[in-house]
């Protein structure tokens, strides 16, 4: 469907316009033009002569308008010569919805039950019609129940076939929406793992403790209970967990040695620097990284930051990333420590069940064990 604006120039379908109908031309219709339409083609020869005979050529200058939606439906045309265009002003102004050319007929249902004009049919070239009227064919018909007939089955044969097209195209259209809807996930997500990482790569320059953390996140929320889609929606918003380091000066992030007071505060800003940063998103994904950026330094005992919830208070999705977070810095190589023993620091796990990390998750998380090789 196009711009109607780009095709039909100044004409207005609301407004007052060029005269319908159209300028009947001189030379008669021949019986052999009807012949080709496909619903007038069971028509005996007697019939589609004397319909030929009473047949009117129309010719239209473009914008002319042939007739509008919500006339009385009094005629049929077959386009001989041009292109002329379907449009519905009162449902959808500014569209073009259909292009007829040479061989396509047009009002046909209208002469068949007299209802109003479903759509307006304006001239977009300099076109021709010929033009059958409504009373010539009730003549022809009414006198021949069998042509009827077949023009009825013709009708309901293209309606039909027009049915399994639409159906068709919908099902093409769906699938090409679902293609690019998981391109465009993919691009987001992809954007989403490469700022993860550009926040992560300033104290963690391999990016393994972000992917393995993440990984065990959704390994821990599978464990739980979780679907496929939420841990697949926790491994991607997990991975942003820390991404308000970015905001964190070198001098604090990078230091080696403890913090002092003032410097902790700073690092401790993180989390909602990193809420900020996420803010506002229509993604899920990232709306539930805003959760974890802001509440995954809460303990359990309500000890934590930056606003010290307590229990279930904190969201079950940074109660996870907590654990599976603690646990991957102690098995890690840091500046100032070396990597501890898995089962050491499962041990760890254990002893800070029920003080900084939720028991019941830390418990199920031990039972489990990680897959540290899920981050190979
Ligand atoms: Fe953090």
């Amino acid at each position: 469907m196009e711009q109607l604006g780009t095709t039909l120039g100044a004409t207005s379908l609301g407004g007052p316009t060029i005269p319908s109908g159209g300028m009947g031309l001189d030379h008669p219709v021949q019986p052999e033009e009807l012949t080709g339409i496909e619903l007038l083609a069971g028509l005996p020869w007697p019939a589609l002569r004397e319909l030929a005979g009473h047949a009117r050529r129309c010719e239209f200058r473009p914008g002319e308008i042939v007739f509008r939606e919500g006339d009385q439906g009094d005629s049929m045309h077959v386009v001989t010569r041009g292109q002329l265009s379907v449009v519905r002003p009162s449902r959808d102004p500014g569209l073009v919805l259909q292009r007829l050319f040479r061989g396509d007929v047009f009002g046909e249902v209208g002469v068949l039950n007299a209802a109003p004009r479903l759509a307006s049919i304006v001239a977009i070239d300099q076109s021709e019609t010929v033009e059958v009227r409504k009373e010539d064919l009730d003549r022809v018909l009414d006198a021949d129940p069998k042509a009827m007939r077949q023009m009825l089955g013709t009708l309901a044969f293209s309606l039909t076939l027009a049915k399994e097209e639409l159906a068709r195209h919908n099902s093409k259209l769906e699938s090409k929406v679902r293609e690019r809807t998981a391109d465009l996930r993919e691009s987001q997500l992809e954007l989403v793992r490469r700022l993860a990482h550009a926040a992560e790569s300033r104290d963690d320059s391999t990016g393994i403790h972000i992917t393995r953390m993440s990984r065990m996140c959704a390994q821990l929320a599978l464990d739980a209970g979780m679907s496929e889609a939420e841990a697949q929606q926790i491994l991607h918003a997990s991975s942003m967990h820390d991404i308000g380091k970015i905001a964190i000066p070198d001098r604090v992030l990078l230091k080696e040695g403890p913090l002092g007071p003032e410097e902790w505060e700073i690092m401790k800003t993180h989390t909602t620097a990193g809420a900020q940063l996420l803010a506002g998103s229509r993604s899920p994904v990232v709306r539930m990284a805003e959760v974890i950026a802001r509440t995954h330094h809460e303990k359990w005992d309500g000890t934590g930051y930056p606003e010290g919830l307590r229990g279930e208070e904190i969201p079950l999705v940074a109660r996870m990333v907590a654990v599976c977070d603690v646990f991957d810095a102690l098995v890690s190589d840091r500046p100032y420590k070396a990597a501890w023993l898995v089962d050491d620091a499962l041990s760890e796990i254990e002893d800070l069940a029920g003080s900084h990390l939720d028991p019941d998750l830390a418990a199920l998380f031990i039972a489990k064990r990680p897959d540290l090789r899920a981050a190979e």
